[in-house]
Parts: structure tokens; sequence; C-alpha cells
């Protein structure tokens, strides 16, 4: 009886322990302390963008070397790999959000965040112009500062290649609108179909759902969507459930060419099982209203009747990223996105410009994996070169007083050395429905490869642990737990 009391006094204490710390921790998120006011003396930093990049910079950068600026039309960071879970309502749009105040206000300095959209840099004269787009404007809507440092990290826009009919008729998977606006069409597909009087014909139009591009992005929607259907729609639209087609279309001779063999053959044959279609060698040549035109493997044109396209084609250099490309027409000639060196400098610039993320064109793919270690990267750089504007500072000084100088020179010499970027890869892990993700890991240069559930649960806790905050891990987590009780909201809100 005595061990009974004490097992149920130590658990007591324990839960009252963790429920403490979490309060504690929460409520250190949610007051952040005083921060240091600018300071006129320091270099000013300018990041444009919140998204990987420049969140993995602002992190670990020491603001209290810098004033530092951050300028991005969105007021937040979107964690993009659990995107398409958003598309199809087992995450709540929030949870995977985060606005960027709740990182700047944990900064040592102040850092001013600016919502609005950078329109143009000037390499030259080193200033930036933006303006305020969104629905509500002040009397101030647009203007110009100077920069000493620049961090461009604008990210990339879809790839649409021209083709007609994409911008009007497609849905995208890039942005939390994009997620929305996809769960709400997919509705209305759904609940049009069960209008009365609904031919066969417009029925099986309705609820077929075509995913164009076999990269990650249009694979996970479709296992998402999958889920869904399986789920979800199967209990609650039970008349209209088995009309459901979803169409993957491909134009390379493969879906997720970045993945082994192995996991490709994998993702292919629980594709099968889920009834999901792949079309590869296939392109899209034109989406109407109602339909898509295909070119097919033997060079045949179809029309196919759809209810719903979206598009995952890949990515583009955004049209600030083009305009600023084309004031360095010599060293910029790469029109995939910007030029960088070993140390992420824009090339043609002076070494204040650096460049990093999606917007970039590297030897690296554009993944967050590669955005956020080169912002770490950064933000290290920073701390050398505040070491090293500080030596020099103390040089000068020395000079002027006229004593000994050469420790100071040695130290500033050793700072002017700067490492190159080297980018570590940890791996790619998707998810492909059904509860099963591919992953295709590296462990001390050594490859290997897995797919199925057990991955699935791996992949859970791997985005899990790298969501950006304690909020999201919450939110997240009791989202997962909220479909698994009640299942996904069917509303279309
Ligand atoms: P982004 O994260 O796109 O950030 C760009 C930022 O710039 C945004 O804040 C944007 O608002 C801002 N911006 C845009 N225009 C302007 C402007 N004119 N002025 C100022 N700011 C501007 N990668 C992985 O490694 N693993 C994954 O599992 C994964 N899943 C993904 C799932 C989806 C659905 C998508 C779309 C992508 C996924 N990626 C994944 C790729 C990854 O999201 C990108 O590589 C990553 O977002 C690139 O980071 P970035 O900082 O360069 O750009
Ligand atoms: P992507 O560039 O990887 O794939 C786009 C695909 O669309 C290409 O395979 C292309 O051949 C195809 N395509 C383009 N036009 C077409 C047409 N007209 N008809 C048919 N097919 C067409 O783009 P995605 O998937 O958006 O990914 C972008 C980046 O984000 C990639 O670097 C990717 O690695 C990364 N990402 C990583 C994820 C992960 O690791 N789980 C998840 C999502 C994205």
């Amino acid at each position: 009886r005595g061990a009974r009391q004490t097992f149920g006094r130590v658990t007591l204490i324990t839960i009252l322990a963790t429920g403490g710390i979490f309060y504690y921790v929460t409520q250190r998120e949610r007051h952040p302390g005083p921060q240091l006011p600018h300071d006129p003396s320091k270099k000013s930093v300018v990041v444009v963008g919140s998204g990987w990049a420049a969140t993995a910079f602002l992190k670990n950068l020491d603001t209290s070397d810098y004033n530092v600026t951050v300028i991005s039309p969105r007021n937040f960071f979107l964690f993009t790999p659990l995107l398409p879970s958003v598309a199809v309502g087992t995450l709540a749009s929030n949870s995977i959000l985060q606005p960027i105040r709740y990182l700047t206000r944990h900064k040592s300095r102040r850092v001013t965040v600016i919502e609005a959209e950078a329109k143009s840099v000037d390499p030259v004269a080193k200033t930036i112009t933006f303006a305020d787009e969104t629905e509500v404007q002040g009397e101030v809507s647009s203007t110009t500062i100077p920069f000493d440092y620049l961090i461009y990290a604008v990210g990339a826009e879809t790839q649409t290649f021209g083709i007609p009919g994409v911008k009007e008729h497609a849905s995208f998977m890039k942005e939390i609108q994009d997620a929305e606006k996809f769960k709400r069409r997919f509705m209305d597909c759904i609940e049009s179909a069960g209008f009365p009087g609904q031919s066969k014909e417009e029925i099986e139009r309705l609820l077929h759902m075509v995913v164009v591009g076999g990269g990650p992005t249009g694979i996970e929607l479709s296992g998402e969507l999958h889920d869904f259907l399986e789920d979800d729609l199967k209990s609650w639209y039970p008349e209209l459930s088995n009309n459901v087609k979803i169409t993957v279309i491909e134009a390379l001779p493969s879906v997720l060419p970045m993945f082994s063999r192995e996991l490709i053959d994998y993702t292919v044959s629980t594709f099968k099982e889920s009834k999901i279609d792949i079309l590869t060698g296939t392109m899209v040549k034109e989406i109407k209203e109602k339909s898509v035109v295909l070119q097919m493997p033997d060079k045949t044109m179809k029309e196919v009747p759809v209810g719903l396209v979206v598009w995952a084609g890949g990515n583009k250099a955004r049209a600030v990223s083009v305009d600023l490309m084309s004031r360095l027409p010599d060293a910029q000639k790469n029109k995939r996105g910007i030029t960088v060196d070993d140390h992420l400098r824009m090339a043609g610039t002076d070494g204040t410009i650096f460049a990093v993320g999606d917007c970039t064109s590297t030897q690296y793919a554009p993944t967050a994996q590669v955005a956020s270690q080169q912002g770490v990267y950064l933000a290290r750089m920073f701390k050398q070169l505040a070491k090293r504007d500080a030596l020099l500072e103390e040089i000068v000084a020395a000079k002027l007083q006229e004593t000994s100088t050469e420790s100071l020179e040695k130290q500033h010499a050793k700072a002017e050395k700067l490492r190159p970027f080297h980018y570590s890869h940890q791996g790619s892990l998707a998810y492909i429905g059904s509860e099963k993700a591919i992953a295709d890991l590296e462990f001390f240069h050594h490859k290997f490869s897995s797919g199925g559930v057990a991955t699935f649960l791996f992949w859970r806790s791997a985005y899990l642990s790298t969501l950006f905050s304690l909020r999201n891990r919450v939110l997240v987590a009791t989202d997962w737990l909220k479909v698994k009780l009640f299942g996904r909201d069917l509303s279309r809100d």
C-alpha cells in the first residue's frame, strides 16, 4: 500500500512539475523581455523574405551586432512540408504558420518588421524599394531605404512555362492561400457532383482530380487526397466517393526523380494499390475550364474532362529577382535564379548582397534543407564579419594612439578568412498516402532507403521536431489527434 502511495505521489509531482515547466516556457515565449534599441553606429542588415532561408538566418543571427530590418509580404513563416496536409484539412492553416514577430521579438536588439513586397533592389546605390500591397494601406505605402548588407531570400514562384489556362483554371500548392483555396474547390466539386439531376459523365468529370507534376509536391498532395477519400469521403458521401479519381501527370519518364529507383517503384506500386493513376511521359499542353489537353507518350493529343487541376510544375525566379539579375547582366546569366559564389555573395556585387534559398541557382536542389543551412551559415558568417569590423576599428584607434597593432592585425587577418558554404545532405523524405512515407537517408556517408508505415512514423516525428516552435508542435500534434478521433472537417468554409 505504501509503495502504491509513493508511486501516486511521484506521478502527481511529475505531472505538476511538467505542467509547471510547460506553462513557464509558453509564458516566456508569449511575453518577451525588453530589447536593445537600434544603434546608429552599427551596420544595417535588410532581410528580404520570411521563409526558410530568412528565418534560419534570423534565428541564428546575433542581432546585437547589427540593426536588422525584415521585409516580407507575409508576416509569418510557413512550414511548407506540411502544406498538402492543410489542403485536405488534416491540419489547420495556422498550425503550420508562425508570425515572424514571435521570432524577432526574442532577439537581443530590436528588429524592424515591415509587411511589404520588395519591388526592386539597386545593387549599386545599395537601396531597396518596397510597397505595401495588402487590402488596407496607410497614406504611405511605398518607400526606399538604404542597406549596408542585404540578405536576399524571396524564394521562387511556380513555373507554368506559359502553358495556356494554367493561371486561369488551375490551383497551386505553394502558399497557405493555395491550400485553403484547393480545399474549398475540392469540396465544391464534391457538392456540385451531388446536385440533383447531374449526369453520370458530369459526376465523373467533377470528381476527376488531376495533379500536374510528379515531383514531391504533386506526389504528397495526391497521397493526402487519397487519405481524405478513404478515411472520410467514403463515410460521408458513399454515393459519390467511388467516382472520385486521382490522376498524376508527369512529363518525364518517371515520378520523383530525386529519390532512389527502389523508392520510386515503391511509390508507383503504392499508388497502384490506392487506385491513383500515374501518367508518365505525358505533358499537359493546355488547361481549359473543364478539361486538360495532354500530349501522350506517342505524341498524340488527348482531351480529358476534369473537375479540379492542381499545378505543381516546379519553380521559376520571381519578377523582382529577374529585375535584380538584369541589373548585373555580365555576372548574372543564369535565368533560373541568382548566381552566388561559395560564400553566397551575389555574383557581380561588391559582397554586400547575399542570396539564399530558392531564389538562387546553385548545384543544390531548391529545398528547405538547403535554404535553412544557408541561412545558418550566413548568420555565423555575419558574426565573423562583425568581429572583423570591430577589429578594424580597434586597429584604426590603436594607430591614432600610436600603439602596437600587431596582435590586432593578426586577429583581423584570421577573421578575414571566411569559410565557404558547405551543404550537408540529411536525406529526402516524402509522404505518399495510406500512412506510408519514403525516405532516402544518409548516415555517416552510408545511404539507406526505406518506405512504409515505420517510415511514416519517422516522417511525422521528423517534421514534428523541425516545426518552428513549441506552439506549432502542440497545434500540429493536436490536429493529428483530432483527425484520428473525429475525421477531417468537410465544411466548405
Ligand atoms: P520561401 O520559404 O518560399 O520563402 C520566401 C519568402 O520570401 C516568403 O516569406 C515570401 O513571402 C517572401 N517573398 C516573396 N516575394 C517577396 C518580395 N517581392 N519581397 C519580399 N519578400 C518576398 N523542402 C524540403 O526540404 N522538404 C520538404 O519536405 C519540402 N516540402 C515542400 C512542400 C511543398 C508543398 C512546397 C511548395 C515546397 C516544399 N519544400 C520542401 C521546398 C521548400 O519549401 C523550399 O525549398 C523552401 O521554402 C525555400 O526556402 P526560401 O526561404 O528560399 O523560400
Ligand atoms: P519539381 O520541380 O520537383 O517537379 C515538378 C514536375 O512537374 C517535374 O517533374 C516536371 O517534369 C513536371 N512538369 C512540369 N511541367 C509539366 C507539364 N506541362 N506536364 C506534365 N508535367 C510537368 O517541383 P515540386 O514538386 O513543386 O518541388 C519543388 C522543390 O521543392 C523541389 O526541389 C523539391 O525537391 C522540393 N520539395 C521537396 C519535398 C520533400 O522533400 N518532401 C516536398 C515538396 C517539394
